[in-house]
C-alpha cells in the first residue's frame, strides 16, 4: 500500500478524509490540542462547540465524524478517541489508527490523511493498513475498501516504511488464514511460500510425502493420511546474518483443516477450522517481513502442513506412531493432531541447527479457557528465552501471558504401551499438557511455545480490525529476530 508523507496542515490538505486523535483530560473533557486545535481554529470553533455541548467523545476508540466542516479542504474529518491522556495503553497506536481507518473503509476512498501523534508510528501505520482490509476476500462486494493512498504527517520515512512491511506481512498471514480449506491445503500453502520467498528473498524447500516418509516423519504423516491433499513440510531459509550464526528457528502448526479426525468435532466447533494453519501462516508472514526488512540475522521458518480428515486410512485411536526423533506415541484422541505434526517438525528444526526455537500453534481450546480469546499462552523450557520472547511481544504491543510448566503435567502423558500418549488425563490444564508434549521433542534446545488458538482468529470484528484472521504475533516474531541479531 502507498503511504505519502506530508507537512501540510489538516485544514489545507487535499484528501477525501482526514483522521485526528483526541485525548480526555482527567475531568473527562476532551482536550483540544495539536491537530484538533488546528481544525478547531480553521473551522471557527466547531470542535470546541461540539465538546461544550457534550457531543464529542474522547473515550478510547470512539469515533466522531464531522461532515463538510467549515474552513477545511477535506470533506470528512474523523476524530478518534484516545482515552485519558497519560493513561494510554501501549497498543493504542495500532488500535486507534486501525479504528479510524476501518471506519472510513466502509466505502472506497482514494486519499486519507492521518494526523496522529503516535508513540509508535510504525505500529500506527501498520494498524491503519490492517484496519481497512477485511476478511471478505472472496465476496463480489466487499464490506471494507482498502484506502488507495494513506497520507501521514511525519518526517520519519523509515518508521512508516517499517509499518508498511509489517502490515503487508500481516496481510499475507491474514489472507492465508482467511482463505478456506478448499483453496489453502498443504500444496497450495507451499506454493504461496515459494512465491513469497521469491519476492522477499528467502529460500524455500518443500518436503513432499515421499521425502517425509524417508525422513521418518511418522506422526505428521499419520495426521494427514486420510486427506486427499497430502502433507508437506516447507522449510524457509533466510540468511541475513554472519555465516557462523546459528539460526533462529520458527515453527508453525499448519493444519489446513481440522475435522478432528475419528475423534470428530461437532459442526459448530469445526466451522472455523480453516484457521488451524494460523501458526504456519504467522511463520510465513514473519519470514516475509524479516527478509523484506533485510534484518542481519539467520532465520529458518518451518511450516508443518497436513489436513486432519476422515477416511478408510484414517489414523485411529490406539494406534502407536513412530515420530521422527524415535519416540513412540499412542493416539488417544485424533483431535490432538497439532502436537503430532509439531513433534516431527520440531525435530527437523533441532537437527537443522537452530540454536533457539519458537513454535506457534492454534493448539488448544483449553488455552482459550485459561486466558480468554485475546491472549497468547506462552510455555517454555528456558526462562531467559521465555523472557526474551515475552519482552519482544510487550514491545510489539501484543498480549502474551506465561503458563507454568511443572513436571506433574508431563506425567499425565505416560502411556501403557508407548513412550507417550497424545493427551493428558482429563481436560484440566489442557494447554499445558500440550506444551509438555511438545517439550519432549526439542532435545533441550531453548524453546518457547506460543498457543495462539484464541487471538489468531476472531468470530466478531473489533473496533480496529475485521473479524477473522488477526495476523497476531507477526510483529513479535520480527522483533525477536531483530533482537536475536543484537544478542548473538
Ligand atoms: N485446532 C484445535 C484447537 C483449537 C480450538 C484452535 C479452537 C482454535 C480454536 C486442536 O487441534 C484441538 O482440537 N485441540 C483439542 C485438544 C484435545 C483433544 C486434547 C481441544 O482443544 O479440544
Ligand atoms: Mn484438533
Ligand atoms: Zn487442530
Amino acid at each position: 500500500m502507498k503511504v505519502e508523507l506530508t507537512q501540510e496542515s489538516p485544514f489545507e490538505i487535499d484528501a477525501d478524509a482526514i483522521v485526528v486523535g483526541i485525548f480526555n483530560s482527567t475531568d473527562g473533557n476532551p482536550v483540544i490540542e495539536g491537530p484538533v486545535a488546528e481544525i478547531d481554529s480553521a473551522s471557527g470553533g466547531m470542535v470546541s462547540k461540539l465538546a461544550e455541548a457534550g457531543e464529542l467523545s474522547a473515550e478510547k476508540l470512539s469515533i466522531t465524524q464531522l461532515l463538510a466542516p467549515q474552513g477545511m479542504a477535506a470533506p470528512v474529518v474523523v476524530i478518534v478517541g484516545l482515552g485519558e491522556a497519560g493513561r494510554a495503553s501501549h497498543d493504542l497506536s495500532y488500535r486507534a489508527a486501525g479504528a479510524a481507518v476501518k471506519h472510513l473503509a466502509t466505502r472506497s476512498r482514494s486519499r486519507v490523511a492521518v494526523f496522529l501523534n503516535s508513540e509508535r508510528l510504525d505500529h500506527a501505520v501498520c494498524g491503519a493498513i490492517n484496519g481497512c482490509h477485511g476478511q471478505d476476500i472472496l465476496r463480489q462486494e466487499n464490506n471494507l475498501h482498502p484506502v488507495e493512498t494513506l497520507i501521514w504527517r511525519t518526517e520519519d520515512r523509515a518508521a512508516v516504511d517499517k509499518g508498511i512491511v509489517l502490515a503487508e506481512s500481516m496481510l499475507l498471514t491474514r489472507r492465508m488464514v482467511n482463505l478456506p480449506s478448499n483453496e489453502i491445503y498443504p500444496e497450495t500453502f507451499a506454493a504461496e511460500c515459494a512465491e513469497a520467498g521469491g519476492s522477499a528473498g528467502f529460500e524455500v524447500e518443500v518436503w513432499d510425502e515421499d521425502k517425509l516418509a524417508e525422513e521418518n516423519c511418522g506422526a505428521m504423516l499419520a495426521v494427514g493420511r486420510a486427506s486427499a491433499f497430502p502433507p508437506r513440510l516447507v522449510i524457509m531459509r533466510y540468511n541475513g546474518g554472519a555465516e557462523n550464526q546459528q539460526p533462529l528457528g520458527l515453527v508453525g502448526k499448519g493444519v489446513t483443516f481440522d475435522s478432528g479426525g475419528l475423534s470428530i468435532k461437532p459442526g459448530p466447533s469445526m466451522v472455523d477450522m480453516k484457521c488451524d494453519m494460523a501458526g504456519a501462516a504467522t511463520v510465513l508472514g514473519a519470514m516475509n517481513a524479516i527478509a523484506t526488512l533485510k534484518l542481519p540475522v539467520n532465520v529458518i521458518g518451518f511450516a508443518g502442513l497436513a489436513e486432519n480428515m476422515i477416511g478408510g486410512d484414517s489414523y485411529r485411536l490406539g494406534d502407536v506412531l513412530k515420530s521422527r526423533n524415535g519416540k513412540t506415541i499412542e493416539v488417544h484422541n485424533t483431535d490432538a493432531e497439532g502436537r503430532l505434526v509439531l513433534a516431527d517438525v520440531l525435530d527437523v528444526a533441532v537437527q537443522s541447527g537452530c540454536a533457539k526455537l519458537i513454535d506457534l500453534a492454534t493448539l488448544t481450546g483449553a488455552c482459550m479457557v485459561a486466558l480468554g480469546k485475546d491472549i497468547v499462552g506462552l510455555m517454555a523450557n528456558d526462562n531467559d528465552w521465555a523472557d526474551a520472547v515475552y519482552s519482544a511481544a510487550d514491545d510489539s504491543t501484543e498480549r502474551v501471558w506465561p503458563l507454568p510448566m511443572f513436571p506433574e503435567f508431563g506425567e499425565q502423558l505416560k502411556s501403557k504401551v508407548a513412550d507417550l500418549k497424545n493427551i493428558g488425563e482429563g481436560r484440566w490444564g489442557g494447554a499445558i499438557t500440550a506444551g509438555k508434549f511438545l517439550e519432549e521433542f526439542v532435545r533441550g534446545t531453548p524453546w518457547v511455545h506460543l498457543d495462539i488458538a484464541g487471538p489468531a482468529f476472531a468470530d466478531k470484528p473489533s473496533a480496529w480490525i475485521d473479524a477473522g484472521a488477526s495476523g497476531c504475533m507477526v510483529r513479535t516474531l520480527v522483533e525477536v529476530a531483530r533482537r536475536y541479531e543484537q544478542a548473538e
